[in-house]
């Protein structure tokens, strides 16, 4: 009987990864339901937290700003989660969000979503796509030159 050979390429007809992708963090580094890793992105020369976290085995990437009040969500650093591990909630007046699209469920803001960001889960990694109007951060300034 010939060898059927090792099967199907998973990765055909995936478009290579956009040279400008940032690297997050490891796959692994983000569990179902459980801490997040913060990032930020830029916009308008300003620096603005964000945060990838996973949820039904997908990684999905927001600002970490309510749409309640522009204010980081987090109650510790990188936790987004409420205790179910259903929802992302905010700190600071109990907002919750769908993890999988961003939308409030409840709370203050209920109706209205986060800002959803490009994030790519690929060979291992967790990457962002830059998109418009969330480019890279500015760059740090330079050091004054040498008299
Ligand atoms: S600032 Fe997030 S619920 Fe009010």
């Amino acid at each position: 009987m010939a060898d059927a050979g090792p099967g199907p390429d998973p990765t055909a007809g995936t478009p290579p990864l956009r040279d400008d992708a940032r690297r997050l963090c490891a796959a692994d580094d983000l569990v179902e339901g459980g801490v997040g890793v913060r990032f930020a992105v830029g916009i308008g020369g300003r620096e603005i937290g964000a945060f990838v976290v996973r949820y039904e085995g997908a990684v999905h990437g927001y600002l970490n700003q309510c749409a309640h009040v522009p204010m980081e969500l987090d109650w510790q650093e990188g936790h987004f989660f409420e205790s179910s591990g259903l929802y992302l909630m905010c700190a600071t007046h109990g907002a919750v969000y769908q993890p999988d699209s961003g939308l409030c469920v409840g709370g203050p803001c209920r109706g209205a979503s986060l800002a959803k960001l490009r994030v790519e889960e690929r060979d291992g990694a967790v990457y962002w796509i830059p998109e418009s109007p969330y480019d890279d951060p500015p760059s740090p300034p330079s050091p004054p030159p040498v008299p």
